[in-house]
């Protein structure tokens, strides 16, 4: 039996709008890379995948594209996804004739539609995978914080990803209710750019702009002083400029955004049965995904809604987690699972 379960792999998937992880059954996470694609524009060639794309990305010759090939957690192209993952599976399983692989868990957004699900499911198929289990990103994230969700009594999780906010409200094995929403790490990254163009007259590309949220960045005023020397191109005279950037104008950069998470949780719970609520009320909300990373974001949320807010251990690698949990044992988690109906979208 255990030779067995070593022939035939088994994989987590979290297949994010930035970043792409893998689980391998018995291993524990083995990739954690962007999801990004180099491709030689000239000739259509890839020439390089995730990390190795990446360092690309300050200095991109002409000739060369990045692309992103999910847009707000979907798939917008789906040859440069199977690239992504047949590259890594293919890296993880040698060219021996079991390198194909049995099982793989993978997460989705809670809105996709039945083709957008399929497509993933193509996608996964076609780098080597025999059975396929698409899991809810909240639900993974729920898994992995350890949350007890097949408790009849309801938990809240909201993972703010790159592309996707998904708020949920988890309970028996399911999301009972959930949101997807666009606004997320990429949307804070494209709020700053603009704001650094509005108010410094400074064009900034999405590094820079990153960089500004991670090193800079808060969602409610911090003591200490951050602060970071920005270089651009000058919108007038497109010559090179410098300026510094402190925490009070990324901040005020961020506000429109993270008021819209903060107001779409309050729908949610407004809308939401009020049992359901009164256990979310004892519990609290989690926070998960890289934009719970954002200082301070815990307590904004809070105080906008009232209810107490934490982030989870280790935001970045809580879906993948939770999708290794469900490998290491998925007769178990197939019932569960499969008797999740489909939550009910919200539309605001
Ligand atoms: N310290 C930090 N502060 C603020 N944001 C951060 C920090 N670290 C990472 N992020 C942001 O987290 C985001 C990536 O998070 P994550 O890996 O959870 O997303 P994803 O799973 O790829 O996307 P999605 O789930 O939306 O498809 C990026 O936008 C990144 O800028
Ligand atoms: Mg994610």
């Amino acid at each position: 039996m255990k030779l067995f379960k070593n022939l035939y792999k088994s994989v987590g998937i979290d297949l994010g709008t930035t970043n792409f992880l893998v689980y391998l059954r018995g291993r524990g996470i083995v990739v954690d890379e962007p999801t990004l694609v180099a491709i030689n524009n000239r000739t259509n060639q890839i020439l390089a995948i995730g990390e190795e794309a990446k360092k690309m990305l300050d200095r991109t010759p002409s000739h060369v594209t990045l692309v992103k090939p999910l847009i707000n957690g979907v798939i917008s192209d789906f040859e440069m996804t199977q690239e992504i993952i047949r590259h890594f599976l293919r890296k993880l399983g040698g060219s021996s004739v079991f390198s194909r692989y049995q099982t793989a868990a993978v997460s989705i957004p809670t809105n996709l539609t039945e083709v957008e699900r399929k497509s993933v499911e193509d996608a996964v198929v076609s780098a080597g995978v025999s059975k396929v289990l698409l899991v809810e990103e909240p639900i993974a994230a729920a898994i992995g914080t350890r949350l007890p969700i097949e408790d009849p009594s309801a938990n809240m999780i909201v993972d703010i990803g790159g592309g996707t906010s998904e708020i949920s409200i988890i309970s028996v094995g399911g999301a009972v209710i959930s949101k997807s929403l666009q606004t997320a790490g990429q949307k804070f990254n494209d709020d700053i750019s603009r704001f650094i163009k509005n108010e410094y007259k400074l064009l900034i590309g999405e590094p820079t702009a990153e960089a500004l949220k991670i090193n800079v960045g808060s969602a409610l005023p911090v003591e200490e002083k951050l602060e970071m020397n920005v270089r651009g191109r000058d919108v007038a005279t497109g010559l090179p400029k410098e300026v510094v950037v402190r925490n009070p104008q990324v901040r005020t950069a961020l506000q429109k955004s993270l008021k819209n998470i903060s107001d779409s949780i309050k729908v949610i719970l407004e809308d939401s049965p009020p049992e359901l609520v009164g256990d979310v009320l004892e519990k609290g909300i989690y926070l998960s995904g890289g934009g719970s990373l954002l200082r301070e974001i815990d307590r904004y949320l809070a105080r906008e809604i009232q209810v107490e807010t934490r982030v989870v251990d280790d935001p970045l690698t809580c879906v993948i987690r939770g999708l290794g949990i469900i490998i290491e044992d998925i007769p178990r988690y197939e019932t569960i699972l499969s008797n999740q109906e489909r939550p009910k979208p919200i539309n605001l």
